[in-house]
């Protein structure tokens, strides 16, 4: 029937025992009793793919160039897509987070096969949400063996990854959203990648902003489309941001009229 079960959990009860019983934290309540509240299913018969986490590219068997995404943002999104009634695929990298139920999720190390999973995904008329985080540089000959230390320094020499969104082959009628990660000029460097990459929407955050990037719960970004003022969308929640976003790509004119409501922080 749909309904989602609370708890109860385990631990040390009134009774003066141990066992199954506990009432679950009320956090845990608040978050089941929101999320079901957001259910909708205005995104049903939609097919979006989103990208999450981080890439590993290779210097050796042990060692990896990456960086510091969580794959918070992207799952988020994935989260908002599903529970709106849309059939989801999650291209996830290297990430610990728990495995959402009712997405289908593909996994991928490094920047190459991140660009194959997603290709492979492609669909007419779907829609791409790139989240993540993609290693723009590799090591351009990873060593088959763990390098020793020697005394001197090293130098590594690396080569550009492939930029997924620049490489895809789009089916017909694929909706493209890209993220732009940066530390200052964050507007101006925005616009500039909405252009490159081809997308008819780009979520801007200022990673060095705090509460706002990698890692943490909450973002605070704006949304750039081709030849629109750019809209804020104050510090919130992921998942509430996931929300604003897809109202943004889906329904445009209810997305503004629930920015200023509920930041979920
Ligand atoms: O994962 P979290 O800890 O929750 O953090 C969220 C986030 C900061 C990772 C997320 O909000 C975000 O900004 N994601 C994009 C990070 C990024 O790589 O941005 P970029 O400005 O370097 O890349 C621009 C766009 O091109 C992105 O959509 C990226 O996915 C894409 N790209 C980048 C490199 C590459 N080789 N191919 C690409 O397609």
């Amino acid at each position: 029937r749909g309904a989602e079960i609370v708890g109860p959990e385990i631990g040390y009860l009134a009774e003066g025992t141990s066992g199954i019983g506990r009432l679950a934290p009320p956090e845990l309540i608040v978050e089941a009793i929101l999320r079901a509240l957001r259910r909708r299913s205005d995104l049903a018969g939609q097919m979006v793919i989103i990208s999450a986490g981080p890439t590993r590219e290779a210097i050796d068997p042990v060692r990896y160039i990456s960086n510091r995404s969580s794959g918070k943002m992207g799952y988020a999104l994935a989260e908002a897509a599903r529970d709106r009634g849309a059939r989801v695929i999650l291209i996830s990298g290297p990430v610990a987070l728990a495995q959402p139920a009712g997405i289908r999720i593909l996994r991928a190390t490094t920047a190459q096969e991140m660009l194959d999973r997603i290709q492979d995904a492609l669909e007419p008329n779907a829609t791409l949400i790139m989240a993540a985080a993609v290693a723009d540089y590799a090591p351009a000959d990873p060593a088959a063996h763990k390098l020793k230390r020697s005394g001197a320094g090293t130098t590594l020499s690396l080569a550009p990854t492939p930029d997924i969104l620049r490489s895809l082959r789009r089916p017909t009628g694929l909706r493209v959203v890209a993220f732009a990660a940066e530390t200052r000029d964050l507007l101006t460097h925005a616009g500039d990648k909405l252009l490159a990459k081809g997308a008819e929407m780009l979520v801007a955050n200022d990673v060095s902003e705090e509460g706002a990037g990698f890692e943490g719960d909450s973002n605070h970004v704006w949304l750039l489309k081709p030849d629109q003022p750019p809209i804020e969308l104050p510090r919130a929640a992921k998942r509430v941001i996931a929300d604003q976003v897809l109202d943004e790509l889906f329904s445009p004119a209810s997305a503004r009229t629930e920015i200023d409501g509920d930041t979920g922080v």
